[in-house]
Formats: C-alpha cells, structure tokens, sequence
C-alpha cells in the first residue's frame, strides 16, 4: 500500500529550459510523494512519460562539470582495480551513458552503452562505444546478451532511480550479468536527503529516491543480493550500491552499517515522513519570507546554478522574477533561456555574476565548496549566499 506524504504542487519538467515561445505549451504535473508500506520504497505519485525527459533535447551535459569528471574516473579506476584486477577481458555496459563521461575510461572493444537521448547516443557512438538509444528492460537487455554475451561490469549513475518499473530493471540486470559480473549503481541517497531537508531532489526525473532499506528488498525478490555500499558526497549526498547474483560474493559491513542507520533515522516508518513534510513546508515559508524582506531592503537577488533541484523549489514557493533578477549558470544550452514553470531568465555568469548583485540563492548547493573557492571576490566585497540546505539561512 503506497500512502502519500507531500505535496510540492504543479511542477513542470524540471530540466527543460524554454524558449519564450515554448511558455503558453509547458506541461505541468502534481508533484507528490508516497511511500510504499510493504517494499519502503519512496517514490513519486504520478510519473512523467520518460520519453517528454529523455530526448535528443536533453541538455544535461556530465563531462562539463569538472568534478563529475573526476569522480567518473576515480569511480572507473576503483572498479577495474577492485573487480578486475589482472586486466582480464571485461565486458562493460552502461546503463544511462550520457556523453560518456565514465565509459571514455574503458575500452570501446568491450564495453557497450545505453542512452535514450539521441544526442548522447550519437556522441558516444561516434566514440567508438556501441551504444542503443533506447530506454533500459528486460527487451533490450535480451538483445545484448544475443549480440554482445554476458556483462562482467554493469555500472549506471544518477539513472536506475529514474526508471519507474524496477522489477522489470533488475530482472533485465540479472539476466545479463555473468556469474562473477557486479552491477554497481549511484544514486542520490534517501537518507542525505531527509537529514538535510533537501526536498529539491525530488523532481520529475527521479521517480524514486532510494534508501538502502529498499533496494535490499527490491533486489532479493529479483534475485540479486546487495554486497556493499559506499556513501557518497556528490550531489548532495548518494549512496553507490554494489550488487552480485545470489551467493557470489561476500557481503561487506557496509551494508547492514547502512541498514542500521537507515532504521534508526526511522525510515521504514511512515511518520518519519510526515515529520519530514513539515520541514518542508516550514523551508518554503522561510524561504520566502527570507527573500520578500531582502527585496525590500532593495537588494538585487539572484539564483546561481540553474539547476532542476531549483525548478522545485521555485515552483513549490511561488519564487519568480518579482524576486530573483535572473538565474547564472555555465551551461551555454540553458543561456538565453528561461527557468521551467517559474520563467526566469538565465544568463551567463559572465554577463549576470556582476558587482550589481547582492545575494544569490544557491541553486547548486551541491557544488557549495566548489562555488565558494571560486567566488571569493562575491564574498569579500560583501556578497552573500543563501541557501535552504539545511535550512534556509545566509552565508559567506
Ligand atoms: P546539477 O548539480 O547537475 O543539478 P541538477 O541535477 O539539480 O540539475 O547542476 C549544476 C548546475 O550548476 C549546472 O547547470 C552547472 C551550474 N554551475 C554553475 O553555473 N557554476 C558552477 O560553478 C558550478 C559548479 C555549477
């Protein structure tokens, strides 16, 4: 039985950066969140169609962020060195490649990739990676195994949690695994999430938000068994989840570390939940009480990183350009544009991160340390943060 815990009201699709002609057509859902009673799954209510996300327009680019860059080949070299340590032949997919950022640190002969938005497919294919763009189940994982054999490797970032029918995921990851292959995943973290009131990580692409205390469920009933877990920093918290076929490998500490710490946070109780809604709601009201009286002390707010955290938050709180000026961000596809639903412009911090500004909100609060290195001068000259994680308050 799913009950329902919190309602962020309509909101549109929270990476797609309009046009101004593309305002009167913008679709709009309900964005509100369940949790699962038997499996303790926490997922959205209503799930948008994947094909109106994942598309050739899709404008999430990984390798322009140079610490995802990092991390992606850390994550490669940690994995080869660990599951692969005499260099064997080793069949490799991915599952969500984007523009390839991890599979660049494999070898094309043997690794595959599936993406769903053409543009991404086409730039990996032109790589060399032979890569289906076509969404991830048990069909495709079918035609694979015919065409490439069985996957020694199968690794996915910030994708598995995107996927509505799970079942049908981790049956299609089952089947295609070889005996001693691992399937190794990251997502965003339930847990990081409720501590930090970081609600902003629930949006249309993620159709769940994972605790450790579901997946374990959810891969036991399709015949994989969780071996380990490693918690994670990048955005904003995510555990990486490691997974064998029944019976092959040892389970680490870390997993029932993490299960421990997931019960006593409560988070296969309902009313941890409803605790958490609360929070989120007394976050909006702050929020924007915090903004409407910055704006009345005349100072010029603006939003840094357009990010699709921020498209939940503005739309939850009604924040428009009556209080932000406008959003920076670096990806030269969102310049030019305007935020979803909330329609404030984004322009680049070269034309918009100017002595005009006093406050900007931040937006891409998971680059914070990143951000702050950078934007010394901002700060010295008095300019200031403001962020609602963990709770709203200004910084600099
Ligand atoms: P991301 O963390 O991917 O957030 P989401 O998954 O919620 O969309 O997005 C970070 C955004 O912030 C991205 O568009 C790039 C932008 N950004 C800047 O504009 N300047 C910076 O210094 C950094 C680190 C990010």
């Amino acid at each position: 039985m799913k009950q329902e815990f919190l309602d962020l009201g309509k909101q549109p699709i929270a990476n797609r950066f309009l046009t101004k002609d593309e305002f009167d057509d913008e679709f709009f859902f309900d964005l509100k969140v369940v949790f699962d009673k038997e499996t303790k799954l926490v997922s959205l209510k209503e799930f948008v169609a994947p094909e109106m996300m994942f598309n050739e327009n899709y404008t999430y680019h990984s390798s322009t962020s140079y610490p995802m860059k990092e991390h992606f080949r850390k994550t490669a070299e940690m994995i080869s060195i660990t599951y692969n340590p005499f260099n064997n032949p080793f069949n490799v997919l991915e599952i969500g490649s984007n523009d390839g950022i991890f599979i660049r640190n494999f070898n094309p002969d043997n690794t595959i990739a599936v993406e769903p938005c053409g543009n991404f497919a086409k730039m990996t294919n032109d790589m060399g990676y032979k890569t289906y763009d076509k969404f991830w189940n048990t069909d495709l994982s079918k035609l694979i195994k015919q065409n490439h054999g069985k996957m020694d490797l199968i690794y996915a970032a910030n994708c598995i949690c995107h996927i509505h029918n799970l079942d049908d995921t981790f049956k299609a990851v089952r089947d295609l695994l070889s005996n001693d292959g691992v399937f190794v995943f990251e997502d965003p973290s339930l847990l990081r999430m409720m501590e930090r009131g970081s609600y902003d990580q629930l949006y249309d692409e993620h159709a769940h938000i994972f605790s450790v205390t579901a997946l374990d469920r959810l891969l036991e009933r399709n015949g994989l068994t969780l071996i380990k877990v490693d918690n994670l920093l990048v955005h904003g918290g995510s555990n990486r989840i490691y997974v064998g076929l029944k019976d092959r490998y040892v389970v680490d500490n870390s997993v029932s570390n993490n299960l421990m710490n997931e019960k006593s946070f409560g988070l296969d109780r309902f009313e941890t939940y409803q605790v958490f809604a609360e929070r989120v709601n007394k976050s909006k009201n702050d929020l924007v009480s915090t903004l409407k009286s910055l704006k009345l002390e005349g100072k010029k707010i603006i939003s840094y990183g357009a990010t699709s955290k921020s498209t939940t938050v503005f739309n939850y709180c009604g924040i428009d350009n009556s209080l932000i000026d406008y959003i920076t961000d670096t990806t030269e596809d969102k310049q030019g544009k305007y935020s979803p639903g909330t329609h404030i412009p984004v322009v680049s911090p070269d034309e918009g991160f100017d002595e005009s500004v006093d406050i900007a909100y931040l937006g891409a609060w998971n680059f914070k340390d990143v951000i702050m290195n950078k934007e010394i001068e901002f700060t010295q000259r008095g300019g200031k943060f403001i962020t609602h994680v963990p709770q709203v308050m200004m910084f600099s």
